[in-house]
């Protein structure tokens, strides 16, 4: 069975670029994508091709909150999917991992299976605490809620958008101790896909790895062919 796969396009496309993007996965084939584009195309991206995933999404149902979209009209919409905590959430608007805990309970509570986004930066990763880092996001984003149905993304700060990436080893064995740590201290049994700089070349030896259940793509993501093309090094 192929791996999942995310392609998260952030604010990069605009409309006339998105109707080429979806006419280009349409036409290609290829079934079971998960594409997360800007709010704004969510509804004009519905296809039966692949599925729709929110890049965010706000704790609260309904209410006074001017800019903001929930959970629950993401689900009125049919998303089946949404990032919570991806990078840049996190270190450009300053959310934090209780803010993570707010929205993984409102998504869950939506029918919406979070794809919760964690990792390390380059200091934690110098200072050798990024399993430490990993644990304490985990466990605060995590805590007091209905496991039943989520999954992780392991995305190193510093290998996003960066072209740097950790060895194949590093990220098997990071996987491992996530699967791990949910597994002992949560019981539970979560899909971790890895993300930051997948690219054509890396793809293949990525998904390969026996703890990796699909990889979060960015960059290589905005052109659809090349989306197509990672699709089939899997
Ligand atoms: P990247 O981004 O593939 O461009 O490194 C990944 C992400 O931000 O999810």
């Amino acid at each position: 069975m192929k791996k999942m796969i995310i392609a998260n396009l952030k604010m990069n496309l605009n409309n006339e670029e998105m109707k080429n993007y979806k006419q280009a996965l349409e036409s290609s084939g290829i079934d079971g994508l998960i594409i997360c584009p800007s709010y704004v195309f969510l509804t004009y991206m519905k296809s039966d091709k692949f599925e729709l995933c929110s890049q965010n999404g706000y704790a609260v149902d309904k209410g006074a909150f001017t800019g903001e979209i929930s959970f629950y009209q993401l689900n009125s919409l049919g998303i089946k999917y949404s990032l919570i905590g991806h990078s840049e959430r996190r270190h450009v608007f300053k959310e934090t991992d209780e803010d993570m805990n707010m929205k993984m309970q409102s998504s869950l509570r939506n029918n919406i299976t979070p794809i919760l986004c964690v990792g390390e930066t380059k200091e934690d990763r110098e200072n050798n605490k990024t399993n430490e880092v990993l644990e304490t996001q985990l466990n605060i984003a995590l805590k007091d809620i209905n496991l039943t149905n989520i999954i992780i993304a392991y995305e190193p700060v510093w290998a996003i958008g960066t072209g740097l990436i950790p060895t194949t080893d590093e990220i098997n064995n990071t996987h491992l101790h996530i699967k791990k740590m949910l597994k002992e201290s949560l019981n539970i049994d979560s899909k971790v896909l890895y993300g930051g700089s997948v690219n054509l070349s890396n793809i293949g030896d990525i998904t390969a790895l026996d703890n990796v259940d699909g990889v979060l793509i960015g960059g290589a993501s905005n052109d659809p062919n090349n989306l197509i093309a990672m699709y089939n090094k899997m």
